[in-house]
């Protein structure tokens, strides 16, 4: 392709180093959805025959068909998709395929093919994650009374329900989803007509280009149209925190399903057996989810790496941009699934969860709150009275609510009988009415509204 000036070709090692097609062959459709895009504001601008125009639009779609058919011949001399495509045109249709070229370089073509590509795995992304909150949404509903204990630290705090402790995950996804939304929306500018880096004297039009591929408008600097990777690494940051979402809530499949937690069943679906003990059923699914959000900030720290030390504008640097954003995508998207998958499918042994959660003395906040509020107590002295109510019930090794009132009593005079109406988890969970809290009905409420969020 530069022919025209080199004498030599290029060593195999060079050959081997320079070559991105192996792995740019992902970026075709949106390589030949720019290239008739292209090719169309040529031909209207007068800059090449209509004729011209035709005979390459008409290659361009018999090359998709014929990739769409037999995959992406990957011919490591041709180095990238640019020039597969291009190369393949010019044997379809001859010569005027040299005239697709005019007015662009490969570095407005791959910055607006890679933006094309990043969109569309914004919209795959979106709609898994859709997915995933309707999944947290059912489970959370069906589950809204279920009392658990609620862990700071991993000790039994304060009971909570497990609708509550699933909606949060809710809230995490639905963050995420509107990282991804402002990627994408910053995303949605068109590189095409930069050219090499400096634009172009030839009378294009950039706004029919960009709103020909769909995006709002054209980039406004020819320089960092070309040399911006943002929105590669607007997607992998956005992507680095769904993941570290999907790794928290794995963690959690992963404690809960050990015996000693017992609080699920995964399903066989996701989960492994051991050659060598037979008891066992392993949740790999779960962490693989939790080892690929590893693997998807690498990627992430990755390019930022790659970008950090680029004086504008091209560098051939930037062609590692798309490896590490191809491979966050596939784990990202697997991941999502695996979670999905599992949401919907797990079995949640709330007896168990219940019978732990009353098991804890972990009512011991609501003894102290009821002693403030009825018997007009400070806070931190109800605190006190409310530690020495636990060490007496440790002592006698029964949850709170089974000491006598007479004990209770001697602890401090002013409690009476009332006091077990809340010692009882599904007491304290409904007195959680506060907003955001853990009390059935605010559970309710929120699930009901976010069902309407989701449409
Ligand atoms: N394969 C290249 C990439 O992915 C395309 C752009 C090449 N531009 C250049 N000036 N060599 O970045």
């Amino acid at each position: 392709m530069w022919g025209g000036r080199f004498a030599a070709g290029p060593a195999s090692i060079m050959r081997g180093i320079n070559a991105s097609i192996p792995f740019d062959k992902r970026l075709w459709k949106q390589d030949i959805a720019g290239s008739k895009a292209h090719v169309a504001m040529l031909a209207k601008q007068g800059i090449i025959e209509g004729e011209d125009a035709q005979a390459i639009t008409e290659g361009l779609n018999r090359i998709a068909a014929e990739y769409e058919a037999d995959g992406v011949p990957v011919d490591l001399d041709l180095e990238d998709i640019h020039m597969v495509t291009e190369s393949r045109l010019a044997q379809l249709i001859g010569p005027s395929a040299g005239r697709l070229h005019t007015a662009r370089s490969r570095n407005d073509q791959v910055a607006t093919d890679f933006r094309l590509w990043v969109r569309d795995a914004i919209d795959e992304v979106q709609a898994g994650l859709i997915g995933l909150q309707r999944a947290l949404l059912a489970r959370a509903d069906e589950n809204a009374d279920a009392v658990m204990p609620g862990f700071t630290h991993l000790q039994s705090a304060q009971p909570v329900t497990l609708g509550h402790h699933l909606m949060a995950y809710y809230e995490m996804v639905r963050r995420d989803r509107s990282r991804f939304a402002d990627a994408r929306a910053r995303a949605d500018e068109c590189p095409l007509g930069a050219a090499a880096l400096a634009g172009t004297g030839f009378p294009i039009d950039r706004h029919a280009t960009a709103a020909a591929l769909g995006f709002a408008k054209p980039t406004d600097n020819s320089l960092d149209s070309v040399s911006d990777r943002d929105f590669a690494l607007d997607y992998l940051m956005a992507a680095t925190q769904a993941s570290l979402h999907l790794s928290r809530l794995a963690e959690e499949f992963i404690i809960w399903a050990s015996q000693p937690f017992g609080f699920v069943k995964l399903p066989d679906a996701y989960s492994t057996g051991s050659s060598i003990m037979p008891q066992k059923r392993n949740p790999d699914a779960a962490e693989l989810v939790r080892g690929h959000a590893g693997r998807i900030m690498g990627c992430m720290t990755a390019l930022c790496v790659t970008m950090k030390g680029l004086p504008l504008a091209y560098s051939k640097d930037m062609q590692d941009d798309k490896p590490p954003v191809f491979e966050a995508h596939d784990l990202l998207a697997l991941s999502i699934a695996a979670m999905t998958g599992m949401i919907e499918t797990v079995t949640f042994r709330t007896d168990r969860m219940r019978g732990l959660a009353e098991s804890g003395f972990a009512t011991a906040t609501d003894l102290a709150d009821w002693l403030v509020r009825e018997g007009g107590i400070p806070f931190r002295e109800a605190h006190h009275i409310t530690g020495r109510a636990v060490a007496a019930a440790e002592a006698a090794g029964v949850p709170l609510d089974q000491l006598p009132i007479a004990t209770l009593k001697e602890i401090d005079a002013r409690i009476d009988d009332r006091i077990y109406a809340v010692l009882t988890v599904d007491a304290s969970v409904a007195s959680r009415m506060s907003h955001g809290g853990t009390a059935p009905a605010q559970v309710r409420a929120r699930i009901a509204q976010a069902q309407e969020e989701l449409g």
